[in-house]
């Protein structure tokens, strides 16, 4: 099991290596970036754990060498290049300077990996996974099941934020599991407290109780950023999330059955439920609990949006508004059609 991250050397290509390089699941890590990567890959290789690392670096801008050395044979690529948020900004304001880079990143996946599975961190998630499959499609080597908009530090925030109100102290925040879906940013993201098995702690809090928590869950980025004052978004929290969706993922892979993680894909007809999904969102893309396989998705389970309380109807419905919007910028950026979203 080869598993490639490309910005390798940032705040969470770091962080997110050094998880990936302590795991029993991979035999082979590659790790690519503009800079310190080769650095960051020889300080990794000094850890006596099997998994062999080697880093790539790009001798000028018009190398496409390392990249494509760094993507030979590899199973599962993870993307976290890209620039993060400053205070005052959201993550759409990302868009200008990430679309391009996630755009080079999938050319080059798509000409030498072709049949990776594609883990995309980098924001804006709503719009860098519509880029990653355009350019798929545009290379003629698109699969459905194999593109992911990684979306778990959601989840992994809905699941820590509800210990706060666990008065009793009856929670272990290790075992909660909260499904967010919608998207990634603000008000796309949706934590379904309802139907969890922390819903007893959520159905005893006020109203004004829930809309803080939700709150919370939609801009615990922003509370990172601010926290960071300047120096970045959330890092290691990510490279937390980032590696138990890849792990999930490879277990999958490698015959596991039962595993199910949210995340943000694209809603393709030869999915088991995307159809129906579609046609209840009329969105092409979103994030939800999905089934993982031998071949990746195998199944979105779209039931959850059946079971929503009134106020995460409400929730949904706003989230599918901006959602669409992001989707079609993203699209719209590979096709070349100037976008006024
Ligand atoms: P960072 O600036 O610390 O690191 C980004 C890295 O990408 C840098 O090392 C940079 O050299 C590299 N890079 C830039 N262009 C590249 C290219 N063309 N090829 C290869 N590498 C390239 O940023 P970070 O804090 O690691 O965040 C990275 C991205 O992840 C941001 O867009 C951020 O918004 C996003 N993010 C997403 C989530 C999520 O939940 N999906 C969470 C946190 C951050
Ligand atoms: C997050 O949710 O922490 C990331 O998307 C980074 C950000 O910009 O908030």
């Amino acid at each position: 099991m080869k598993v490639t991250v490309l910005g390798a050397a940032g705040g969470i290509g770091q962080p997110l290596s050094l998880l990936l390089k302590l795991s029993s699941q991979i035999d082979e890590l590659s790790l690519y970036d503009i800079r310190l990567s080769k650095g960051v890959a020889t300080d990794l290789s000094h850890i006596n754990t099997n998994v062999k690392v080697t880093g790539f670096e790009p001798s000028s801008k018009e190398d496409q060498s390392a990249i494509k050395q760094a993507l030979t044979g590899t199973d599962v690529v993870i993307i976290p290049a890209g620039v993060p948020r400053k205070p005052g900004m959201t993550r759409d304001d990302l868009f200008n300077i990430n679309a391009s880079i996630i755009q080079s990143l999938a050319s080059a996946i798509a000409e030498t990996a072709p049949q990776a599975y594609v883990l995309v961190i980098s924001n804006p998630v709503n719009s860098t996974v519509p880029i990653v499959v355009e350019t798929f499609k545009q290379k003629g080597v698109f699969n459905p099941k194999r593109i992911f908009g990684v979306t778990t530090l959601d989840i992994v925030r809905a699941n820590s934020f509800i210990k706060e109100y666990d008065t009793h102290g009856e929670l272990d925040v290790s075992k909660v599991n909260i499904n967010v879906i919608g998207g990634h940013s603000g008000e796309t993201i949706v934590p379904i407290y309802s139907q969890s098995n922390a819903s007893k702690i959520y159905k005893k809090l006020s109203s004004s109780q829930r809309d803080a928590l939700v709150n919370r869950v939609q801009f615990g980025g922003d509370e990172v950023v601010k926290a960071k004052n300047g120096g970045g978004s959330a890092t290691l929290s990510m490279a937390y999330s980032g590696y138990k969706f890849a792990e999930s993922l490879i277990r999958a892979l490698k015959g596991e059955s039962g595993i199910i993680e949210d995340s943000f894909i694209y809603l393709d007809d030869g999915i088991k439920g995307a159809r129906e999904v579609k046609n209840k969102t009329k969105l092409n893309y979103v994030s939800l609990p999905i089934r993982l396989g031998p071949h990746g998705v195998e199944e979105v389970e779209g039931g959850i949006l059946g079971e929503l309380d009134d106020n995460e109807t409400k929730l949904f419905g706003v989230a599918v508004n901006t959602l669409s919007k992001n989707i079609v910028k993203g699209e719209l950026f590979v096709n070349k059609v100037k976008s006024k979203l």
